[in-house]
């Protein structure tokens, strides 16, 4: 869905080595490799490979680096969706492992569960209203092992975008126990539980927000040297950051929530599509530290490097992927990009077209 999205970068102090791949979708049907090379500092971000997959509208990549393979939601407005598997082979060049009929309007996903936490996959289904899971791997006969739909009284008080609930994201908990899913639509983040074994998902009571938030992608955080788990919310309809801490009963219970703030990303005034901010290591609370351009328009996707070196955001109108430096001893964000690469046609402001998704292949 359209958005001017506030990225929340989250700023870890960690080690120089670099991963030097990408893969990003196009919303005109291609999924992309792109290779970023360095010379000193000099850097050049070029395609290495793009195919012609992922449905009629691909929205979300998720590279499971251990399986070297990557799934694509596909975002389909009408009729049938799909999710697709790709292998990352030589030169990494993709290619598809499998592809099935999903739900229409796939725009996250995230793997789950089995043995090593790549069992199965769960999508958060926007116009659909729903939440799907597939056992993979993926075949052309895979059917949803699991589809929640959801439904509500009304509009919320966004009468344009709160018709219906609209899941857009799914994701899974620090520790990989429970799956959660704004709800940009119905002002909730969904829970479940994770049967491990099985793949089956268990609905938690979801965690209910004010009118009108629209929440749309969630994070986490561990502070206190484990002690606490902070989630961090994007509200796309309020155009707020919430900030909460989740309590979990020391029975497997469904977690519960405490809010403890709700920020604008523009404080005084400014506005920027990127803003960056530093976590206190105790509360998880946060300070403001800067706001950026995305060097583009529609700043829809953003990935940031296992090192803690290199921030990829995707425009989405402009469908450009910017590659900005991050300094691991302050946070900061750099100034200029250091690779700025078009991919494809542009798109049109407020359509869903352009660039989709960039992810980090490491
Ligand atoms: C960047 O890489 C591309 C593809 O390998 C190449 O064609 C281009 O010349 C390179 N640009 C620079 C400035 O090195
Ligand atoms: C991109 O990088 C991969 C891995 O280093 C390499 O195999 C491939 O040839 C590169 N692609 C291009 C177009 O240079
Ligand atoms: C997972 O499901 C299996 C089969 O229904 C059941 O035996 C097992 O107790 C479940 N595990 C948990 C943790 O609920
Ligand atoms: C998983 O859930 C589905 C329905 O949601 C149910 O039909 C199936 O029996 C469950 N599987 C197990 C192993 O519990
Ligand atoms: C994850 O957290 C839940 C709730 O605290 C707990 O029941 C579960 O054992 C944890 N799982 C792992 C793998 O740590
Ligand atoms: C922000 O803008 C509003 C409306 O224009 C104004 O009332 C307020 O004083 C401004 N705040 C700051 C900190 O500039
Ligand atoms: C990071 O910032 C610190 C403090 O400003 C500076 O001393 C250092 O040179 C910077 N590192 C890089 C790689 O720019």
């Amino acid at each position: 869905m359209p958005s001017l999205l506030p990225l929340v970068t989250v700023l870890t102090l960690v080690g120089a080595a670099t991963c030097e791949q990408l893969l990003a979708s196009h919303f005109s049907g291609q999924v992309y490799t792109l290779n970023l090379t360095s010379a000193g500092s000099k850097y050049n971000l070029s395609v290495s490979s793009v195919i012609t997959a992922c449905g009629g509208l691909p929205s979300w990549l998720t590279y499971d680096a251990v399986g070297k393979a990557v799934y694509c939601s596909d975002e389909t407005m009408s009729g049938t969706g799909s999710i697709s598997s790709f292998s990352a082979g030589t030169n990494d060049v993709l290619t598809v492992i499998g592809k099935a009929n999903a739900p229409i309007g796939g725009v996250a996903n995230t793997l789950f569960g089995g043995s090593n936490g790549r069992g199965y996959v769960a999508i958060a289904h926007y116009q659909a209203s729903k939440v799907s899971t597939f056992k993979l791997p993926i075949t052309s006969s895979s059917v949803p092992q699991q589809v929640f739909t959801f439904t509500m009284n009304g509009h919320g008080p966004n009468y344009a975008r709160q018709d219906a609930p609209h899941p857009h994201h799914v994701v899974l908990g620090p520790n990989g126990s429970f799956i959660y899913s704004p709800d940009l639509g119905a002002d909730q983040i969904r829970v479940w539980s994770i049967n491990h074994t099985t793949g089956n998902l268990t609905s938690c009571p979801s965690y209910m927000v004010p009118g009108g938030t629209g929440p749309r992608h969630a994070t986490f955080v561990v502070v206190q040297n484990g002690a606490r788990i902070v989630m961090y919310v994007a509200n796309e309809l309020a155009n707020t950051i919430s900030v909460t801490a989740l309590k979990f009963p020391s029975n497997g219970a469904c977690p519960t929530f405490q809010p403890l703030e709700t920020l604008s990303p523009f404080p005084n005034n400014a506005t920027a599509p990127i803003a960056t901010w530093t976590i206190d290591q105790t509360s998880g609370m946060l300070d403001f530290v800067d706001l950026h351009d995305s060097w583009g328009t529609y700043p829809r996707t953003f990935s940031i490097n296992k090192a803690g070196t290199l921030l990829a955001v995707g425009d989405q109108t402009t469908a450009n992927v910017a590659v900005l430096a991050i300094n691991t001893t302050t946070g900061e964000v750099g100034a200029t990009p250091v690779a700025n690469l078009r991919l494809g046609t542009a798109g049109h402001p407020e359509n869903e077209d352009g660039l989709s998704s960039v992810v980090w292949a490491e």
